[in-house]
């Protein structure tokens, strides 16, 4: 097999390393190329990096519909740094009779005879150089390509590359300003990086513990016991769900814990309040006005409880019904609100706390056709916006009604 690496700390990962990928793929004639991200030196600042896992992730959506690319996870736990002898070396053993190619960039070409044992590099594997396939100085390059072939005695190769004026500083910097279309990187991993929050500057949602504190006192006084403990059970459920998805802890622990903060009212408080307050009653919200607290209760955090981050009002908007595309705060308020400690009703309930923190979309689906089990079963009215919920996710594994 023709074996291609590209190792790279991924940081996020853009279009540029895809272009890259393919070219040596194509050009080559690579059997598969493998994304390879680099480990992290322990205590490093989450602040303007995401952490391995998150690297690991982005690397996986922008390969999964590529042919002949795929995510390696061979350094990424690694804490100490990784020489590329090394890892080369590792590799050539586990790969004995296939014959690696390992890509660099045209740049790092003039530092390879400074790279520690360079010798044993290629050993290992050909050495393949990305240039872009504009560049004017190809007659230079094939030349240093001859002369390094011919000093270490292995096969240095050009692989022309469409240039991408992209790179990975430039993302994070971008989102740090508050760029909202970043270009030049693979749709998923930008949906990754909005859903959680990465490289934003203002990573944690910005409220104090004392206004958490007033959230608290206010809602002790509102709702009844056992309807104070259910929400305390759902901030914390969501926050070990944030813990598990990398999503900013305090925001979800906010967003579960005013998510019932209309059940302080009656049916006929919260029908008043939606008249007075211009907010429209659907059709089957008349036949199952239970489902208004929802929506009252993002009006309410709005206005008595001062919140004005939009992901935690439309969290709490969504959490009875769910709704098409839904973000990742959305879906952790839902599961949390289904599995927090104080549930014991739930059908298989076990499977769905295990679920909730393996793989979040199963743990949704798993609920979403309990749900509609429960409701057709007991002949209620199933909402709107529940069915187009379940239309949106019925192709996701674990989907059955
Ligand atoms: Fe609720
Ligand atoms: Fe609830």
């Amino acid at each position: 097999m023709k074996i291609g690496i590209l190792g790279g700390s991924f940081n996020p990962i853009h279009e540029g390393h895809m272009n890259i990928a393919r070219a040596a793929r194509d050009l080559l004639g690579l059997d598969i190329i493998y994304l390879m991200p680099a480990g992290e030196p322990p205590h490093k600042d989450r602040d303007f990096t995401a952490v391995r896992f998150m690297r690991l992730d982005m690397v996986r959506l922008a390969v999964s519909d590529e042919q002949g690319i795929d995510a390696f996870d061979f350094e990424i736990f690694k804490d100490e740094k990784c020489y590329t002898y090394e890892t080369l070396g590792e590799l050539k053993k586990l790969w004995p009779n296939d014959e690696i190619f390992f890509l660099i960039g045209e740049d790092s070409l003039d530092y390879f005879d400074s790279w520690k044992n360079p010798k044993e590099i290629c050993a290992a594997a050909s050495i393949a150089v990305a240039s872009r396939k504009d560049s004017s100085d190809k007659g230079t390059l094939d030349e240093k390509l001859k002369r390094y072939s011919a000093k270490y005695k292995s096969n240095f190769i050009r692989i022309n590359c469409d240039d991408v004026p992209v790179s990975s500083t430039m993302i994070r910097e971008k989102i740090a300003e508050g760029e909202e279309s970043i270009v030049f990187l693979p749709r998923t991993v930008h949906r990754y990086i909005k859903e959680h929050h990465l490289y934003e500057k203002d990573l944690f949602f910005d409220i104090g513990d004392e206004e958490i504190s007033e959230i608290k006192r206010k809602l002790k006084k509102k709702l009844k016991r056992s309807r104070y403990t259910h929400t305390l059970g759902v901030a914390s459920t969501c926050e070990a769900l944030a813990m598990r998805y990398g999503y900013p802890l305090r925001a979800a622990f906010t967003a579960g814990l005013l998510h019932d903060c209309a059940k302080g009212m009656t049916i006929d408080e919260q029908k008043r309040y939606c008249r007075e307050h211009d907010i429209k009653i659907s059709e089957s919200e008349k036949k199952a006005p239970w489902l208004l607290h929802a929506k009252v209760g993002a009006d309410l955090a709005s206005f008595k409880y001062s919140i004005d981050n939009e992901e935690i009002l439309h969290a709490i908007r969504y959490h009875t019904t769910g709704c098409p595309d839904m973000t990742l705060l959305d879906k952790i308020v839902f599961i949390a609100d289904y599995i927090e400690p104080q549930r014991h009703k739930q059908v298989r309930l076990a499977e769905v706390r295990a679920a909730a923190y393996i793989d979040i979309d199963l743990a949704l689906s798993m609920i979403l056709s309990d749900t509609i089990r429960y409701l057709k079963n007991g002949g209620a009215p199933i909402d709107e916006t529940t069915l187009k919920t379940c239309e949106f996710y019925k192709d996701i594994k674990g989907f059955n009604t």
